[in-house]
C-alpha cells in the first residue's frame, strides 16, 4: 500500500480499532480465536482478541494461516495481523548460542546463520523475530549472558548489525521472501542487573551507559532494525518502559529510530511493581507517553487507553501515532498485499533442517569453540592410535542448545557419542556417562524441563556410575570429559550465585584424574565458569557453549583435529564469582597492581586471586602456534580527517595449518576523564599454513578515539595513544602516536 493509502486506513479506524493494534496476544491467551483461560481471567474478551494487532510465539504455516485468515474476516477493516516470535539463534535448526557466536569474530558467519534462521522462520508464518539482544555484558551471574555476544562494545556492534542484516536484509526489504522484520533488545542497559541477578536494579552513570553500553543498540538501528524492545530494568530508578526521555529523546531523538517500539513482556503492567504506577492505569499512561507502541502479553493498553482518551488525559494523537507505526511496519512486510507471506507448508518441509542449513549450523559451530587449554598438545586425538574414552553427562546428551531453542526439536541434535561413532567409525572408542549434569536433587527450572536420562536416583547409583566410569578411563590412552551446566541454568530467569561445575561432576573428574592424567574436558554451557578446578585435573579445555543442532559433528571434528580450533573470548572467564565484574576494558584506577598479590600491600588487588581474570576476554588457542612482529605505524601522528595504520607480521611457527584471531586494542593514556586501559578497535582472521606468514594492516582514525568527554561531548581528545595488536586483549605488543586536532 502507499503511505497516504496507509493513513486513510488510519483515518478510518475507530479508537477501539486504533487501540487494538497496539494490543498483542501471547499464544497462550487464545485457542480457536476466542479468548481463553489467562486471557479471559485477566479480562480480555473476544472482541478485544478481533481487534489484536499481533500475536506472539504462534508458529507454523498452517496454524498462522488459518488464525490469519479468520482474524481479517473478522476484522472490521481486515487488517492483517503481525507474528512474532524469539528466533534467538535459529528455528528449527539450532545454531550455537549469541555468546558462542560472539567467538567466532566473525560477523559474515553470525550473519548467515541469522539470515538461514529467517527463511525458516518465514516459511513457518513468523513476521518479527525479538533478536538481536544488544546487551553488554560483564558479570557471569547473569543467566542471559548466553543471550548476548558478550563484554565488548565494538564486538557487539559488529554482531548486532550483522545479525539485522541477517534478518531482515542489506537492504531491509522486509516483504522479501525469507526477511524477518529484528527486534533490537532489550534498550537499554538490561545486562547490567546489580548482583547478576535477572530483572534487578541496574545503576550505571550516563558516561558508561553511552561509551560502553549504546554502541550495539546503535549499530542495530543504524543497520534498519524495524522494532527496539524496552528492558525491564531501571536505569537512574526509571524503569525503560516508562522513560520518556531514554526512549523519546535519546531512542527516537539522538537515534534517529523511527520503527516499532515494543515493550518487554507485561513490562507495561510492571510499572506497578516498580512503584512508578499506582494502579494499570497510570502503567498504560506512562508507557505510551514514552512511546511505547505495542504492550507485549497484558491488557494494559486494550483495558485502559480508551478510557484515558475519553477522560481526556490522553491525547489520541499519541494513539494514532503508534497505530501508524504498527500499521506501516504491517505495510513494509506486504502484508497487506500478502498476509500470508512466506508461511508455506512446502517451504517449511524443504527448508527446516535442510543439509544446507545443518552444515551452516556445524561450521557456526565449530568457529565458535574456544580452546582454553592443550598442555602436551594433547589434542588433537589421534584417529587410529588413541583409544579414546568419551565420559560424562554431556556425551550422548542431546539438551545441548540454548534455552531460547523453543521451536526446535531436541532429537534433532547430534550428540557428542554420534558424532565420534558417524565421523570417525574406525576410531577406538570408549562411552560412559559417569554421573548426570545436575547434582542429584538441584532444581531444574525452565519452561522446557530437559526430560535427560536421569540416570542417578541415589548416592549409591552414583557411586557405581562413577566407578564405572574410572574403568573405563583406565582402559584407554586419553579421556574426553563431557561436562558443563545443564541449558536451564542459563537464560532468562536463571541467575546464579556461583560459576562452579556441579560436585557430582568434579567428583567424577578427580576421580578419573587419579587413574588417567591424559584428560580433556570438553565444556558445555551459557556462561563463563570457575575453573580452577578443570584446570587442575585436565591437560585441555574446549569450550563448546550450547553448540546447537550439528554440535555433536562439529565437536568430533575439532577433537580429532580435521577442523582446528579458532574461537577467542568474547567474555572474560573469571578466578570466581567473587571476582566479578571483570572485563579487559577496565580502568586503570589509581593503584594499578601487577605484582605479586601476596606481597605487595596498598594497590588495587585482591588478597587471594591475581586481578587478571582466569582465561581474557579475546583469548584462545589453536593447534598451531603463531608469532607476531612488532607493531609498526605508517606515521607516528594522526591528523583529525587523516588515517594512519598499524600493522604486524603474523607467522605461523607450528606443524599445522591454523586461524588466528589478530585484534587490535587503543588506549587514550590521557584525557579528560578516565578512559580504559584499552578498547577493541579492530580484528581480522587470518589462516596461514606451517611457516607463511602475512601482514595484517589496521586503519586508525579519529573517530576511533572518540568518547564522552568531561562535559558529555562525543570528542576525541588530542594526546598520545598506545596501539596494542596480538593475540588477545592481555598482549603487551603496543606502539604510541599522537593525535593532533587539525586546526580548522
Ligand atoms: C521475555 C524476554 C524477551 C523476549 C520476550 C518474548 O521476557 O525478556 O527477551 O523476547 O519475553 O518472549
Amino acid at each position: 500500500m502507499q503511505e497516504k493509502e496507509i493513513t486513510s486506513l488510519l483515518s478510518q479506524m475507530s479508537l477501539e480499532e486504533k487501540i487494538g493494534e497496539l494490543f498483542q496476544i501471547p499464544a497462550y491467551f487464545i485457542a480457536d480465536g476466542n479468548a481463553t483461560g489467562p486471557a479471559a481471567e485477566l479480562g480480555i474478551t473476544d472482541d478485544d482478541i478481533r481487534l489484536a494487532g499481533s500475536c506472539l510465539s504462534i508458529t507454523g504455516a498452517k496454524k498462522i494461516r488459518e488464525i490469519q485468515r479468520d482474524h481479517m474476516e473478522k476484522h472490521p477493516h481486515h487488517i492483517p495481523m503481525l507474528f512474532m516470535a524469539d528466533i534467538i539463534n535459529g528455528y528449527h535448526t539450532v545454531f550455537p548460542i549469541p555468546l558462542a557466536q560472539g567467538c567466532t569474530f566473525n560477523p559474515a558467519l553470525v550473519e548467515k546463520a541469522a539470515s538461514i534462521a529467517a527463511r525458516e522462520a518465514a516459511a513457518a508464518g513468523i513476521h518479527v523475530t525479538f533478536s538481536p539482544m544488544a546487551d553488554l555484558v560483564r558479570d557471569a551471574r547473569w543467566g542471559r549472558v548466553m543471550e548476548s555476544t558478550g563484554e565488548d562494545p565494538y564486538l557487539n556492534s559488529q554482531m548486532s548489525a550483522a545479525m539485522v542484516r541477517g534478518y531482515q536484509g542489506v537492504k531491509n526489504k522486509l516483504a522479501e521472501k525469507g526477511k524477518l522484520a529484528a527486534c533490537l533488545k532489550h534498550f537499554a542497559g538490561y545486562g547490567a542487573p546489580q548482583g547478576g541477578r535477572d530483572y534487578n536494579t541496574v545503576e550505571l552513570s550516563d558516561r558508561t551507559l553511552r561509551d560502553d553500553y549504546m554502541p550495539a543498540y546503535q549499530a542495530a538501528v543504524k543497520a534498519g532494525c524495524a522494532l527496539v524492545m524496552t528492558s525491564f530494568n531501571t536505569l537512574n530508578r526509571i524503569p525503560s518502559t516508562g522513560n520518556r526521555h531514554l526512549m523519546r529523546d535519546v531512542l527516537r531523538g539522538e537515534m534517529c529510530f523511527n520503527g516499532v517500539l515494543i515493550s518487554d513482556w507485561a513490562a507495561v503492567n510492571e510499572l506497578i511493581f516498580h512503584g512508578i504506577a499506582a494502579d494499570e492505569k497510570e502503567a498504560a499512561l506512562l508507557a505510551i507517553r514514552a512511546g511505547v507502541d505495542i504492550d507485549m502479553a497484558s491488557p494494559i493498553y486494550i483495558k485502559h487507553l480508551k478510557q484515558l482518551v475519553e477522560q481526556g488525559m490522553l491525547p489520541e494523537e499519541l494513539i494514532e501515532e503508534s497505530t501508524l507505526r504498527v500499521l506501516t511496519l504491517k505495510n513494509r512486510l506486504g502484508l497487506f498485499e500478502n498476509p500470508y507471506k512466506d508461511a508455506n507448508e512446502k517451504d517449511e518441509q524443504e527448508l527446516l533442517l535442510c543439509e544446507a542449513h545443518r552444515e551452516a549450523a556445524r561450521k557456526c559451530a565449530e568457529e565458535s569453540f574456544v580452546l582454553l587449554k592443550n598442555e602436551d598438545s594433547i589434542l588433537p586425538l589421534h584417529k587410529e592410535n588413541d583409544t579414546v574414552a568419551f565420559i560424562g553427562p554431556f556425551t550422548d546428551n542431546q539438551f545441548i542448545c540454548g534455552s531460547w531453542s523453543i521451536f526446535a526439536d531436541d532429537a534433532d541434535c547430534v550428540t557428542v557419542k554420534s558424532g565420534v561413532q558417524e565421523n570417525y567409525p574406525c576410531s577406538k572408542v570408549l562411552f560412559s556417562d559417569g554421573c548426570p549434569t545436575t547434582d542429584p536433587g538441584e532444581i531444574i527450572q525452565g519452561f522446557q524441563k530437559s526430560p535427560e536420562k536421569e540416570i542417578i536416583d541415589s548416592d549409591l547409583k552414583l557411586e557405581q556410575a562413577i566407578q564405572e566410569a574410572v574403568q573405563t578411563a583406565a582402559a584407554a590412552d586419553k579421556v574426553v570429559l563431557c561436562l558443563g551446566e545443564h541449558r536451564e541454568l542459563t537464560g532468562e530467569g536463571a541467575s546464579r550465585a556461583s560459576l562452579t561445575l556441579p560436585s557430582c561432576q568434579l567428583r567424577l573428574l578427580k576421580e578419573i584424574s587419579r587413574i588417567n592424567p591424559n584428560i580433556c574436558v570438553v565444556l558445555f554451557g551459557g556462561r563463563p565458569l570457575d575453573l580452577r578446578e578443570a584446570d587442575r585435573h585436565a591437560k585441555a579445555i574446549l569450550e563448546v557453549w550450547l553448540p546447537g543442532t550439528e554440535g555433536g559433528n562439529a565437536i568430533a571434528r575439532i577433537l580429532y583435529g580435521d577442523i582446528s580450533p579458532s574461537g577467542r573470548l568474547a567474555m572474560s572467564f573469571p578466578w570466581c564469582v567473587g571476582q566479578i565484574p571483570v572485563h579487559y576494558n577496565h580502568m586503570n584506577t589509581g593503584r594499578p597492581f601487577s605484582g605479586d598479590f601476596r606481597l605487595e600491600r596498598f594497590g588495587s588487588k585482591y588478597l587471594d586471586i591475581p586481578n587478571e581474570p582466569f582465561y581474557a576476554f579475546g583469548y584462545g588457542l589453536t593447534y598451531t602456534t603463531f608469532v607476531y612482529s612488532a607493531v609498526s605505524l605508517s606515521q607516528n601522528r594522526l591528523q583529525t580527517g587523516e588515517t594512519i595504520f598499524a600493522s604486524v607480521r603474523v607467522t605461523n611457527t607450528g606443524k599445522r595449518t591454523g586461524t588466528e584471531t589478530v585484534q587490535m586494542y587503543l588506549h587514550d593514556t590521557a584525557a579528560s576523564v578516565a578512559r580504559p586501559v584499552r578498547e577493541l578497535k579492530g580484528f581480522t582472521k587470518v589462516t596461514l599454513n606451517p611457516e607463511e606468514s602475512t601482514k595484517v594492516c589496521f586503519p586508525i582514525t579519529e573517530d576511533l578515539l572518540r568518547f564522552h568527554d568531561i562535559n558529555m561531548e562525543y570528542k576525541s581528545e588530542p594526546g598520545i595513544f598506545e596501539v596494542f595488536i596480538g593475540p588477545d586483549s592481555a598482549t603487551n605488543n603496543k606502539a604510541e602516536f599522537e593525535l593532533c586536532h587539525s586546526i580548522k
